[in-house]
């Protein structure tokens, strides 16, 4: 992703600094692990001390709103965001939502335990929604909010964030691990937007006090339908496959970079969206300052 690049823990303080002299507010987490800690059933999401948590423990000295992902992809070996079970029908791998969901409620309370201030679950099973709910809740984080990835589309445009996470891409990369080959048993089919409504529906009925419309652009007309239907916040998440399509053509010199972002994120406005999630936050919003 041109410009955009990981960082080590040793940097966070610094560009925490930075988000909060341009007066973004808020910062979404997404921790890349190392292969030796990546596990079939992801216990690293939950280990006390894992980078999450410590980077968790720089941001305490700022103001900015951490959001946190629950969805178990940058722990497994096989990029999933969940369990991957082998006894499905005619013996085929599948991803076990029941089972999932217990890992979920692990990774949520060691987040909340460790300090986040939003709980974003993007993994996209069944029922997660009321089930972290309730956990949270009995565990004493009655006021943590869930913003829920309520409507997140099987998307070819988060090919970026994948390589970013060292995920295997193909079946090829996966060293022989038997897994789906895509995530479209538990995304959304970019076909219906019907589906996008119900998922939407469950998650609010289910307890999400937020919620996220991912990718962005070629979804507005969810966003929009969901404002409408729902009347809550919405975030719009412009994912890395999103920017990654700008920042290459800008660099050709196709259009001006500034004038298409700033295009792209007030259609995110337009359509409905109370915040944006964007690798273009930073250069957004010096921008916008000037
Ligand atoms: C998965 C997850 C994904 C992204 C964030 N969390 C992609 C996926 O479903 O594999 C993509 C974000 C982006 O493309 O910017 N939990």
């Amino acid at each position: 992703m041109p410009n955009v690049s990981r960082i080590a823990l040793g940097q966070l303080a610094k560009i925490a600094e930075k988000a909060e002299s341009l007066n973004i507010n808020a910062l979404a987490l997404f921790p890349v692990i190392e292969k030796q800690a990546k596990t079939l059933n992801a216990q690293e999401a939950w280990r006390k001390g894992n980078l999450i948590s410590r980077a968790l423990q720089i941001l305490k000295d700022f103001k900015l709103i951490t959001f946190c992902d629950v969805a178990l992809d940058p722990y497994t070996t096989h990029g999933h965001d969940g369990i991957v079970s082998n006894k499905g029908y005619n013996n085929k791998a599948f991803i076990d939502n029941d089972l999932t969901l217990k890992a979920l409620a692990k990774q949520a309370l060691a987040l909340a335990e460790s300090g986040a201030d939003v709980i974003a679950p993007s993994d996209m099973m069944d029922g997660r929604i009321g089930y972290l709910r309730q956990i949270l809740d009995a565990q004493g984080f009655q006021n943590i909010p869930l913003a829920s990835y309520a409507a997140k589309f099987a998307s070819n445009l988060y090919s970026p964030f994948r390589e970013a996470l060292n995920a295997p891409r193909s079946q090829k990369e996966r060293d022989g691990i038997t897994a789906p080959r895509d995530k479209k048993s538990y995304q959304i089919d970019y076909a219906n937007s019907d589906e996008a409504l119900w998922e939407i529906a469950l998650d609010v009925n289910e307890g999400a006090d937020i919620l996220i419309v991912k990718p962005a652009i070629p979804y507005l007309d969810i966003v929009l339908k969901a404002k409408q239907q729902f009347a809550m916040p919405i975030i719009c998440y412009h994912v890395s496959g999103e920017y990654s399509a700008i920042a290459t053509a800008a660099k050709e010199n196709y259009f001006d970079e500034k004038e298409v972002v700033l295009e792209q994120l007030t259609a995110c406005k337009r359509a409905g969206a109370s915040a944006i999630i964007s690798y273009y936050a930073p250069r957004a919003a010096q921008w916008l300052q000037k």
